[in-house]
């Protein structure tokens, strides 16, 4: 089965932020949960660099557009490995084999008659790029996103006739009730539709930053219709001489924050309509990471987080838990350094860190550094039963959250565990002998299911604590207990998460 997950390309006008490293990182874990279950995965990232945005950061800098995009799109690239992010292609919009597959698709739209050239006026924001409608501006004429003040704009366009897919987008709706997930953002999307649809604009003609339209080359298209085919173009040339196209197009998920929904829950998909080309599976809208001022993280509002600086304190295995941990996945939440240390001291270094090195020193103390090779304790068996399935139905509906909350008891339950048997007591009496081994092994074997588990999330310290445990295969159906791991010998084990300053 193929998986095909995107997260969208982020703006090369600034430094990424926590904001955007939080989309990849869910986007990650999904890609890596999927791979453990057999599945054939793509995941793409990348850098969207044409537009107002680049433009209009590049003249105030005094550096041409293409500068710019380099120096930014250089950065968001080396955040990537540093998040462990397993992306399998990085898309920019400035290459050029992507600007040949837009002017391809758009040229089609074209032909199929759903372009009209004409005037459009109305309040523009130039860092959304994106005309705003009455209702959604706010006091003082500022944009609902960035705050900043409107501009009035007038321009001979392209038109895209988005009011042609008014009943077909109602009828995608209708057919797939999860095409945008989770539900109140269906509802929301789907009221756009139904308040009904007005024309869109489909290129600019003041601007020269983006591709060229090929019928009227004055022209270039809108940024957002160049973007958002980034997901579609990026297959035809991933992999120099083999299009993977037909191998993963649809998409089966699109991961987007909720200032970008109307896009890619209306736009997009009336887009590959026109176009001829199937509409994704599903997009997943997730919520705002909030600055210690409660306002969603972003550049303009000068309150973000630096993931490098988070990552230097902490690693990337702390983000990454983190950021899904603490803010509920959907919903918004407020994030900061003294959270992450919290978690970090907390869960992973007194929960998790603390049940791996005692279970990998006890093993060593009492045999040897041997596996007990015997039966597991059904106390502690029986409340793994029927764990891979349920992280693996969150993690379908992309509720990384929950699943990780699931893994996460039974890490719990492992320590009480500990506690009630209390091996270091069996050790010191002989005729407990038996019982202590039964501890042991059951201890090693939930710890190696749950190091399997939470491998998506934490894939470093994961891969390290399965090393020692000389169990590194990460398959899914590795995930459920069994006692196939008695007699192995097994290394010893640094502290995964070491005490930070
Ligand atoms: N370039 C467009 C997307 C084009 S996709 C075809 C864009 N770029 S962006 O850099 O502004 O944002 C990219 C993603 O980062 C969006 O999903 C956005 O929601 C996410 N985030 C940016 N700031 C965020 C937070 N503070 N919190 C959570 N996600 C945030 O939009």
């Amino acid at each position: 089965m193929s998986f095909y997950v995107t997260t969208p390309i982020y703006y090369v006008n600034a430094q990424p932020h926590l904001g955007h490293a939080y989309t990849t990182i869910a986007a990650d874990i999904l890609a890596r949960h999927k791979r453990q279950r057999g599945e054939d995965v793509f995941f793409l990232t990348g850098t969207d660099e044409h537009g107002e945005p680049i433009a209009d950061e590049a003249h105030a800098q005094g550096v041409s557009p293409q500068e710019l995009a380099d120096r930014y799109a250089e950065r968001f690239k080396a955040l990537l490995p540093r998040l462990e992010a397993s992306n399998d292609f990085f898309i920019r919009t400035t290459d050029p084999e992507h600007e040949r597959r837009v002017q391809q698709v758009l040229e089609r739209v074209h032909e199929n008659g759903y372009t009209y050239k004409g005037m459009y006026e109305g309040w523009y924001c130039p860092r959304c790029a994106d005309f705003k409608v009455e209702n959604e501006i706010l006091e003082g004429n500022r944009c609902p996103i960035h705050e900043i003040v409107l501009e009035r704009h007038q321009e001979e366009n392209w038109f895209f006739r988005l009011s042609a897919f008014q009943e077909p987008l109602e009828r995608l709706y209708a057919e797939q009730l999860d095409f945008v997930m989770p539900r109140r953002h269906y509802n929301e999307a789907l009221s756009f539709i139904t308040s009904g649809l007005q024309d869109i604009s489909l290129s600019r003609e003041r601007l020269k930053w983006g591709v060229p339209v090929p019928w009227d080359p004055g022209h270039v298209f809108y940024v957002w219709f160049d973007a958002l085919l980034n997901y579609y173009t990026a297959l035809g040339y991933a992999r120099n001489g083999d299009d993977l196209t037909s191998r993963y197009w649809p998409a089966t998920f699109h991961l987007v924050g909720k200032d970008i929904l109307k896009f890619h829950t209306v736009f997009w998909p009336a887009m590959l309509m026109a176009a001829d080309l199937p509409v994704p599976q599903h997009v997943f809208v997730h919520g705002f990471l909030l600055g210690a001022d409660g306002r969603k993280m972003s550049k303009s509002l000068g309150n973000v987080l630096d993931p490098f600086e988070v990552m230097a304190a902490f690693g990337a295995d702390a983000l990454r838990f983190y950021l899904v941990r603490d803010v509920s996945f959907g919903a918004d939440g407020s994030v900061g350094m003294d959270a992450v240390r919290a978690r970090y001291e907390a869960e992973l270094a007194n929960e998790y860190g603390n049940l791996a090195s005692r279970t990998v020193a006890m093993i060593h103390r009492y045999r040897d550094g041997v596996v007990p090779d015997v039966e597991l304790d059904p106390a502690l068996t029986a409340e793994f039963e029927g764990l891979p399935k349920l992280v693996s139905d969150h993690l379908d509906r992309f509720d990384v959250t929950n699943a990780l909350e699931e893994i996460w008891q039974r890490v719990r339950r492992c320590n009480r565990y500990v506690e009630e048997r209390a091996p270091w007591q069996q050790a010191r009496d002989p005729e407990q002998a038996a019982e202590l081994e039964t501890t042991l092994a059951t201890l090693a074997e939930a710890l190696r299911a749950l190091t399997v588990l939470l491998h998506p999330y934490i894939p470093a310290s994961t891969d390290q604590l399965l090393a020692a445990l000389s169990a590194p295969e990460l398959g899914y159906d590795r995930a459920a207990l069994d006692s196939r791991g008695g007699g192995r010998t097994i290394a010893t084990l640094e502290p995964l998460f070491p005490k930070r300053a």
